[in-house]
Parts: C-alpha cells; sequence; structure tokens
C-alpha cells in the first residue's frame, strides 16, 4: 500500500493506471476509521483493480462552531487499517494542498442539500460537494464508494454527478451498527456510557416506523409522531429533526412510497450530534 499526500504524484499514478486499463475505486473519509468506513474499502475492492481511500479531514463542511479543530485524528491506526481492508493507495492530502492560499471555487448543490441537515448546517454540504468534486478531478475514479449512514450525502452527490456529467458511478454500502443498533460514527466516542445507552433510542425510533410501514402504515405523519415520541423520552436527548422524504429528493413525503422512502432522524445527545436512517 501507498500513502501519498501530493495531488500531482497521485494523479500522476491513476493516469498510468487507466493507461494500463485498470479501474479504480474511491473511498473518501475523514479518517478516525470504523468498521463502518472497512466495510466501503472492502466493497470497494470487490469493484475494482485499484482502491483509493482519502482521508482527509475537510474543514469547509464544518461550520464556524463545529467541530473541526477536535474532530478526531489517528492516521497511524488509520493507515494499518486500510492496508488490512485491501487498500492500494492512500492519500492524505494537508489542508494547503487541497486549499492552497487565494482558493476561490466551490461546487453548490442547491436543491437536495437544502432540507434535513442543510436547515440546520447551512454551508456542510457545499463543503462536501466542493471537495468530493475535487477528489473525483485529482483521482479519476470509475466507482465512488459512500455510505447509506450518509444518506443525504449521498443524494446530494449523486445529483452532482448527473448535473455536472462527471463519469463517475456511486455505489452505496449499508450502515454498519454496533451490537445494539447504534450506527458506527466517529462521534460516538465522545458519548459518555449513559449518553451511549440513550442514544440507541435513535435505532429504536427507526425501527419502529419500519414496522409500522410493514403493518401497513404510510402516513408520515404517523410515522413521525411515533419516532419523535421515543425520542422525546430520553432526557438527554434534544431533536434536530425526524423526516420522511424521498430517498433520492430528500423531499418529504406525506405517504411513505416502500423502497423509496427514508426515515431520517438528527438529535443532540447533549452536545454530541448524531444522525442515522432507514429506508422504508
Ligand atoms: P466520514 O464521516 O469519514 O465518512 C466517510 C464515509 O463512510 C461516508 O461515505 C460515510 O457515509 C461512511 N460511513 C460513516 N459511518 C458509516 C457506517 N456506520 N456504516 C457505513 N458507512 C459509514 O462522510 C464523510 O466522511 C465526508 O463528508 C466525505 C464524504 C469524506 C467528504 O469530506
Amino acid at each position: 500500500m501507498q500513502t501519498i499526500d501530493s495531488i500531482a504524484v497521485i494523479q500522476r499514478l491513476t493516469r498510468d493506471l487507466r493507461s494500463r486499463g485498470k479501474t479504480i475505486a474511491l473511498v473518501p473519509t475523514m479518517g478516525a476509521l470504523h468498521e463502518g468506513h472497512l466495510s466501503l474499502i472492502r466493497l470497494a475492492a470487490t469493484r475494482a483493480d485499484t482502491v483509493v481511500v482519502s482521508i482527509f479531514v475537510n474543514p469547509t463542511q464544518f461550520g464556524p462552531s463545529e467541530d473541526f479543530s477536535k474532530y478526531p485524528r489517528d492516521l497511524g491506526g488509520d493507515l494499518a487499517r486500510c492496508s488490512d481492508a485491501g487498500a492500494t493507495v492512500v492519500f492524505v492530502p494537508s489542508v494547503e494542498e487541497i486549499y492552497p492560499r487565494g482558493y476561490s471555487t466551490y461546487v453548490s448543490e442547491e436543491h437536495v442539500s437544502k432540507p434535513m441537515e442543510g436547515l440546520s448546517r447551512p454551508t456542510h454540504f457545499r463543503g462536501v460537494t466542493t471537495v468530493v468534486a475535487k477528489l473525483f478531478n485529482i483521482v479519476g475514479p470509475d466507482v465512488a464508494i459512500f455510505g447509506q449512514k450518509d444518506v443525504q450525502q449521498v443524494a446530494v452527490l449523486k445529483k452532482m454527478v448527473s448535473d455536472l456529467h462527471i463519469p463517475v458511478e456511486i455505489v452505496i454500502g449499508e450502515t454498519v451498527r454496533e451490537a445494539d443498533g447504534l450506527a458506527m460514527s466517529s462521534r460516538n466516542r465522545y458519548l459518555s456510557a449513559t449518553q451511549r445507552t440513550d442514544a440507541t433510542t435513535l435505532y429504536r425510533a427507526l425501527c419502529k416506523a419500519r414496522d409500522m410501514v410493514k403493518s401497513g402504515e404510510l402516513r408520515s405523519d404517523r410515522l413521525i409522531a411515533e419516532a419523535t415520541h421515543l425520542l422525546a423520552q430520553q432526557r438527554r436527548i434534544r431533536m434536530i429533526y425526524v423526516a420522511v422524504a424521498d430517498r433520492d429528493t430528500m423531499e418529504s413525503v406525506r405517504e411513505v412510497v416502500p423502497g423509496r422512502s427514508v426515515i431520517a432522524i438528527a438529535v443532540w445527545v447533549d452536545e454530541v450530534r448524531l444522525i442515522d436512517n432507514l429506508v422504508l
């Protein structure tokens, strides 16, 4: 496995791979890798000859009061995990490499990114689309792998790829969960034992909604009311949103279309922000 921090070097490498007929899968990450990320790397290895993992804590997707400077970083451990999971190349650029002094161009999707996460994190997706567009230009992947865990991110990136005619296939990896259902997240390490217990309510609320749909309840307002009720019972949880939305447009739907709709939840568990979702 090779570790590269220069754009020029990785561009030369991937150009050479493509000219030799090798396919490339890209797995963008912000590091502090857990089993969820590793499952995407393993999936990537089944989809292409070369697996490029990027590790870059992207400053432009953090709001001014968010946790950019204290976002967990563990490069040594991450490189070992990437190698075990089957990465061929790990791209670890510095902030200056990606955003040199005077940088002034951004990519912004203006519809799918507006509801849900967009309401409470208004500049977040502009940072995500900008950095992912850059990574696509730098690496030139045939396939890019993203996690269902961040369902709106997937929808925004699919829209960007379609709108900008970027020749890459977006592949989605299933959400990997802890034994009690909590979706794995780099931010879970901030939870105390009691907060951790309350956090499992997120998944229970999602499952409750899914069970209701299975029993024939398709009205979104009823699903949202039930999920909200479960979340409200936990003292440490403050709800940010509970939404039932179309999985591509992220627009709210009044009635679930099985297989096409998702229920998505964002909460604060004290000062830790968590999101999760399920396809209904
Ligand atoms: P990060 O939060 O590091 O996540 C990297 C990828 O791992 C994303 O596609 C995310 O959806 C996926 N992922 C996170 N938790 C997961 C889980 N429990 N199961 C499966 N996949 C999971 O998302 C980002 O970074 C950034 O926004 C990025 C796309 C890298 C752009 O900076």
